[in-house]
């Protein structure tokens, strides 16, 4: 059975370049694959980990469902689409990648959810972990999943308003049961390691709370639009967060 570590937080927090720094850990320090999921409708976990799915989810239900009368015979549609996602995957070293797409218009992400988790539980038995970048709110992810959480990391920006908001996402994550795990909350780009609002981090009930520093080089590598991989293990942020993975004692 898979590990399954997950990224939530209101937009632009730091969800996809921390979820990225894990994946990269996961990759250079554990002897097994992990497999990354981009579950945000707007999608660049790809873009920073420097790795290209050739189809998404929701891409390739889209053009199968388009094209059922030519369906080759015995195959169920459900299969094709499985085994054209495993096809499509990302495939980096140590890590592959898999993205769930944006559903055109309005459209509901529930058939996307309960294909991939069939896809998933096919996965599972080839990833020892898999890390999942979710969209802001939560609300697909109980469907995504057949399972919990085990490990959820929920990013804020340094400022009320931010942790605030991830409350609501812990609360959430809970009242949907998709984290019945550990609990990690983040408050990113801390600014002179100064940070004065502790009464307001009580009030979030996370099992464990860290600080990240705003990083220089993430900025300009972001500005540039580089990957994850470009940078020095030895920059402050890469060994701040691959010091909570050691940690977080993932088995
Ligand atoms: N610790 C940090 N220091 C400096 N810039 C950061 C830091 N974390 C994230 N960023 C920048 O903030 C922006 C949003 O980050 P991103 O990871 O895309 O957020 P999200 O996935 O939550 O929307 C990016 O340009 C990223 O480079
Ligand atoms: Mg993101």
């Amino acid at each position: 059975m898979s590990y399954t570590i997950g990224f939530a937080g209101k937009g632009g927090t730091g969800k996809t370049t921390i979820a990225s720094l894990v994946i990269r850990y996961l990759a250079e320090k554990r002897d097994c694959p992990v497999l990354a999921i981009d579950a945000d409708p707007n999608a660049n976990l790809g873009e920073m980990l420097g790795l290209e799915a050739d189809e998404t989810v929701v891409g390739v239900i889209d053009d199968i469902s388009a094209n059922i009368e030519k369906l080759p015979a015995g195959v169920t549609k459900e299969r094709l689409i499985e085994s054209r996602v495993q096809q499509s995957l990302g495939e980096g070293r140590g890590m592959d990648l898999l993205v769930m797409g944006r559903p055109e218009g309005p459209g509901c992400y529930c058939y996307p959810n309960s294909l991939l988790r069939g896809v998933i539980g096919k996965l599972q038995k080839a990833y020892k972990y898999i890390a999942i970048d979710n969209e802001a709110g939560l609300e697909h992810l109980s469907r995504r999943t057949d399972r919990s959480i085990d490990y959820l990391f929920i990013i804020s920006d340094p400022t009320a308003y931010g942790i605030r908001s991830a409350k609501r996402v812990l609360d959430l994550a809970k009242d949907l049961k998709v984290s019945r795990g550990v609990n990690h909350l983040l408050i990113n780009r801390v600014k002179d390691g100064i940070f004065p609002l502790e009464e307001e981090i009580k009030k979030v009930g996370a099992q464990r709370v860290d600080y990240l520093p705003e990083s220089k080089i993430i900025m300009e590598l972001s500005a540039r639009g580089e990957p994850i991989n470009k940078l020095d293990e030895d920059t402050e942020l890469v060994r701040m967060i691959y010091k909570i993975c050691e940690d977080a004692k993932w088995h």
